[in-house]
């Protein structure tokens, strides 16, 4: 009898998978995918499989995908230049339906996409103008560039796969509008701007904060929506008593109980910028 999961990693050597690998090592039978087997500082990740998951042949690596659990895509091509940027992200787009359209045809259950709080950024200089308190996952996703136009994009993609009318079967789906997992936001702050550190303590998401949200969205049997659709979004922050994104749908559908907090975490930071603004108003 099979104990482990088996789920398939895409863009398995970038930085967001190599922050939640050691968490999933021992609990699934992994398969991991990426078009190089180098990360960001140049050293080899060991058992990578080379794909180029943008390219429209299927064929090429629908045998990675055959009968597993679950897909984690992390796969995402980065660009360096503005000027291709769109065609950049419509590469991004392609990937993502190549993701759902293999995953459906090879009896994939469940997709679990890396998104970004990007798909609905529009919202966020309103929220530290105050103007506006919360964003849901079911506020209108609307981003001001086109980084989070794709990620919402990709996100729609995944609830036509969801629903399942378009291919007669249905995908289940969850999308994760990761935050700020690297830990150093308020670090890279000017001191004494509390407009900056506000989005900071907001948005940060520990590594097993992380790590909790993707292992339970691919292990929570049950991720229907109140109309019976297998589709979720998430934002991925932690118990953050700043955070201006809601988790409320997480913690309730999927149990999800972040276990850290920005302002417990960065105390010290927090106390450094506030004495800067103190001072920066008295000269
Ligand atoms: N890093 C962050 O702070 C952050 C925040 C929010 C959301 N995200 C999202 O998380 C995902 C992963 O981000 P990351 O920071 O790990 O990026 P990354 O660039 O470090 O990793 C992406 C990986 O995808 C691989 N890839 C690129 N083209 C490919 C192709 N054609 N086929 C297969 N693999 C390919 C790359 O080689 C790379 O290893 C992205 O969707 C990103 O938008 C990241």
């Amino acid at each position: 009898m099979k104990t482990k999961k088996t789920v398939i990693v895409t863009g398995a050597s970038g930085l967001i998978a190599g922050y939640l690998l050691p968490y999933f090592k021992d609990r699934y039978e992994l398969t991991l995918l990426d078009v190089k087997d180098t990360n960001r500082e140049g050293n080899r990740i060991q058992g990578i499989h080379i794909v180029d998951l943008v390219d429209k042949d299927l064929d090429t690596y629908r045998d990675f995908f055959r009968g597993a659990d679950a897909i984690v895509h992390f796969g995402w091509v980065h660009c360096d230049n503005p000027k291709n940027q769109f065609r950049n992200e419509m590469c991004n787009v392609q990937m993502a339906y190549n993701v759902y359209q293999t995953a459906m045809e090879e009896n994939v259950r469940r997709v679990v996409m890396a998104s970004s709080n990007h798909a609905a950024d529009y919202y966020e200089s309103l929220i530290l103008d105050g103007k506006m308190d919360l964003v849901t996952p079911d506020t209108k996703p609307l981003s001001h560039g086109y980084y989070g136009w794709a990620k919402e994009t990709y996100e729609h993609l995944g609830f036509v796969f969801a629903l399942g009318r378009q291919n007669n079967r249905s995908l289940e789906n969850v999308q994760i509008r990761i935050g700020g997992p690297r830990g150093t936001d308020l670090e890279r702050c000017d001191r004494g701007d509390l407009r900056r550190v506000r989005r900071a303590l907001a948005a940060y998401l520990s590594k097993r904060d992380m790590a909790q949200l993707f292992i339970k969205s691919i292990e929570t049997k049950d991720i229907r929506d109140k109309n019976g659709v297998p589709f979720q979004i998430f934002y991925g922050i932690s118990n953050n008593p700043h955070g201006f994104w809601s988790i409320a749908n997480a913690r309730e559908i999927i149990g999800y109980d972040p276990e850290d907090n920005s302002e417990i975490r960065f105390r010290q930071l927090i106390n450094e910028h506030i004495q800067a603004a103190e001072k920066n108003k008295q000269r």
